[in-house]
């Protein structure tokens, strides 16, 4: 058994998790290797969502009978976790969202129905990189064609990281807001937010971070990053699916305009017009992800309880060991960073030229389980001039074991393909 300095009790963790006990394909035990997509889940939060449904479920913020507070007092309290666990200035700054896609595009409609100085229009520059999901593409595409802002991107190095030689060319005075990945999904590139606020403080601009592979995985505290808004999503960080955040400044989401109207949102409605009601329900219509919000609240007291320095801690040994070991593998090319240092725990890579489906089904056999193709950010491929990588993404519960067990399993694939 390889031991590294720094692993958390992966034993007794992994006893929380019930569905790392599967096995596929005639009994091989399930290595999840894929928790960069979504993350297993421990029972404390499949408990928490159980015993929602079994005890609490009601509509929230509209009832007078017992259950409704308390459905109210659990989703409001999940808000309370949240903030606590990003270190927001106020819970009002926390909007529940369905997850981190819907955040992004929260921002940029209020951003493009703002006013000044707000007001994204054809006068204003969007920026972004092209190490993206395209999450947080897509959205600022869709605001470019709508206003006719141009959108521009800090391209990337060889290594795998965001080439800032150009910043004061790509961030200029005309720039209204810089929207960027903090650890990327496909590469594991953590970024240097610093670089990047500095900049855009000097011109103004709004920053946004898309903070979905960094929220599961690393102390995330909003008020250090000096960030507008900061995105991520329940799924990624041991909670159920349906559940997203987007946390902002508060005088930012006291000035900007909703995105979706219904009911909840309002403070006033005439058949002629409405006003709203203060955020963060200003920017929550209709009924909410209760039990999604709920169950996230579970997972912040599950990762609070172990200690996000430590899952840091963990995940770094572990990353340092697979980049080592896949490194040994003959044809093996990792696209992004080759070292431990400012990476996180998702690792993609080539096996000669053999095409990341047949390395993706050849591990599947063997009971490992990771993601394949472009990993919704294509741009990426298309840089370093591949279709797809396969990607092996660690979390709390990955052990040094389950590393072998990958190198292994590529051996199998290279011998298979000859
Ligand atoms: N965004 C998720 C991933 O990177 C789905 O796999």
């Amino acid at each position: 058994m390889t031991i590294l300095p720094g692993l958390l009790d992966t034993e007794a963790i992994r006893k929380d998790f019930p569905i790392l006990d599967r096995t596929v394909h005639d009994g091989k035990k399930i290595v999840y290797l894929d928790s960069a997509a979504t993350s297993q889940k421990p029972r404390q939060v499949l408990d928490a969502l159980n015993e929602y449904y079994e005890r609490h479920n009601a509509n929230v913020h509209r009832g007078v009978y017992t259950i409704a507070e308390e459905a109210t007092e659990l989703y409001e309290g999940a808000r309370d976790k949240v903030a606590a666990f990003i270190n927001a200035p106020s819970r009002d700054e926390v909007i529940f969202t369905k997850n981190a896609s819907e955040s992004l595009n929260l921002v940029a409609n209020m951003l493009g129905w703002a006013d000044e100085p707000y007001r994204v229009d054809h006068d204003t520059e969007i920026v972004i990189t092209e190490m993206e999901h395209h999450s947080n593409i897509v959205p600022w595409q869709l605001l470019s064609q709508r206003t006719g802002a141009k959108l521009k991107w800090f391209g990337l190095t060889d290594d795998g990281r965001l080439d800032l030689s150009n910043i004061d060319e790509i961030i200029t005075e005309k720039t209204k807001v810089v929207s960027f990945v903090l650890v990327s999904n496909i590469m594991g590139t953590i970024n240097p937010v610093e670089a990047i606020v500095r900049r855009a403080q000097e011109v103004g601009a709004l920053v946004v971070v898309d903070a979905s592979q960094a929220a599961p995985h690393m102390v995330l505290d909003v008020q250090a990053l000096q960030a507008d808004f900061v995105a991520f999503t329940g799924h990624k960080m041991c909670g159920p699916t349906g559940i997203g955040v987007l946390w902002g400044r508060q005088e930012l989401l006291e000035d900007l305009p909703p995105f979706l109207g219904g009911g909840e949102m309002i403070e006033t409605v005439s058949m002629h017009s409405s006003t709203y009601a203060p955020a963060p329900h200003k920017f929550e219509a209709g009924t909410p992800p209760i039990a999604q919000a709920v169950g996230l609240g579970a997972a912040v007291d599950y990762l609070t309880a172990i200690g996000m320095d430590n899952i840091a801690r963990h995940e770094h040994a572990i990353t340092e060991y697979a980049v080592r070991r896949l490194q040994e593998v003959p044809d093996l090319r990792i696209i992004g960073p080759t070292t431990a240092e400012d990476r996180g725990a998702a690792i993609s890579f080539t096996l000669g030229d053999i095409h990341p489906h047949d390395v993706g089904q050849v591990l599947d056999e063997q009971g490992i389980a990771v993601r394949v193709g472009h990993h919704c950010a294509r741009p990426v491929c298309l840089r370093y001039g591949i279709p797809a990588t396969t990607r092996a993404s660690f979390y709390l519960y990955s052990t040094p074991g389950e590393v072998d067990a990958l190198i292994e399993g590529l051996e199998h694939v290279r011998n298979f393909f000859g």
